[in-house]
């Protein structure tokens, strides 16, 4: 059997990782300020996450959602005071787009409601209603196809507010959009979401995927709005490469037995990759950290030529270039063995580091993006 080959490659094999870098089977060392598409949040293979796992599994590694694991309210208490959502309830399962079908599922039984707002080049994953979510039509089979997602240009509230009417069950937004190449919604953008949803007895689903997680220089990044979404969805960096992903929830939507699970969502050893991460995350301050080196970066890069514009939020930084990256970025990776990432805005180069990346990596990554943009401004 061969593998289904759905993912274009880089010629690079990785067998070892520490902190903000890579190894691959020549010994050649990576900086990676991409983290795997935003999953490395506390570093590769952080001491105290090895541990936690290795202990974890020694004791017990799996058993379904039939019996009780303490250890998953452990975590639940732990997110809700490092987000500010304690009174908020968890819902554990596995991925990003599994937690977007959960969160649009039960907005819908919330409400009894079909129709879900969505925005322009909005991301939240490739399964059933997250990919109908997607801003993306090459990527959504005939299966998936649905009138009940109606897409509006993202940052318009007057668009918003024509569209807005009883039928709405849930507005899904991402706290900062990532794949569309780092869009930051307005603080106005997310309050006028929330007044809306509140005057149409709407869900506000606020998709933190890839903004959560402290990476915004706030635990979430729609905080920086000061609005609380009746849903949050996480993913990615919740486990630092395990897989887990999490919904929170308002108190005002009410759980009954049967309405959502999932086999594999909140395992013990899922819970403890999750657990060991807001440990670190909590006790190296890596939130604040990540605030205070997303401006660092974002200050090093002013004034380099070829930039057209850049947008941040702490460590989720989109460097638009006035032409397309790929060549920017083929060369950071082949010639200067840094990983970056791209998005679907073919200008932007997304860098998501780890959240204790270190400003003397940072460097390393300015010195060498100058040089590479340099390069390419004689052609
Ligand atoms: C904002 C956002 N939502 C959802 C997803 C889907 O997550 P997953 O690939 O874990 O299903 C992603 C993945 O890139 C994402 O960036």
């Amino acid at each position: 059997m061969k593998l289904f080959d759905v993912y274009p490659l880089f010629n690079i094999t990785p067998v070892k990782a520490k902190g903000s870098y890579l190894w691959d089977e020549k010994g050649q060392k990576y900086l990676d300020l991409y983290g795997g598409h935003a999953v490395i949040s506390i570093g590769h293979s952080h001491p105290h996450y090895v541990a936690k796992l290795t202990n974890q599994l020694n004791e017990i590694g799996f058993y379904s959602n039939s019996v009780q694991i303490p250890m998953q309210q452990q975590l639940a208490t732990l997110l809700g005071q490092a987000s500010g959502y304690d009174d908020y309830n968890l819902f554990l399962c596995n991925s990003g787009a599994e937690a977007n079908e959960n969160a649009i599922k039960l907005a819908s039984f919330h409400t009894g409601k079909k129709k879900i707002i969505s925005f322009s080049k909005s991301f939240h994953g490739r399964t059933s209603m997250a990919v109908a979510a997607t801003d993306d039509k090459s990527i959504v089979a005939p299966v998936n196809e649905t009138e009940n997602i109606i897409f509006l240009p993202f940052n318009d509230e007057k668009a918003l507010e024509n569209a807005f009417d009883e039928q709405i069950a849930a507005v899904i937004i991402e706290g900062i959009q990532g794949v569309g190449g780092v869009n930051i919604p307005t603080e106005s953008f997310l309050q006028k979401i929330k007044q809306l949803c509140q005057q149409f007895g709407a869900i506000m689903i606020c998709d933190e995927i890839q903004s959560g997680y402290g990476r915004s220089g706030k635990f979430f990044a729609h905080q920086f709005a000061n609005v609380r979404p009746d849903i949050i969805t996480t993913a990615k960096g919740m486990g630092n490469g395990f897989p887990v992903a999490g919904v929170l929830i308002s108190p005002e939507i009410k759980a009954k037995h049967s309405m959502l699970g999932t086999t594999f969502g909140g395992n013990y050893l899922a819970v403890a990759a999750a657990i060991a991460v807001l440990e670190v995350i909590k006790s190296e301050n890596l939130v604040e950290n990540a605030a205070k080196i997303g401006d660092y970066l974002v200050s090093q890069l002013q004034g380099i030529e070829g930039i057209k514009e850049i947008r941040a939020l702490g460590l989720m930084v989109g460097i638009e270039l006035d032409t397309p990256c790929a060549n920017v970025r083929n060369t950071l990776l082949k010639e200067h063995f840094i990983f970056t990432g791209s998005a679907s805005n073919k200008n932007t180069l997304r860098i998501l580091p780890a959240l204790n990346v270190t400003t003397a990596e940072i460097d390393i990554f300015v010195e060498a993006f100058k040089q590479v943009m340099i390069t390419e401004f004689e052609h």
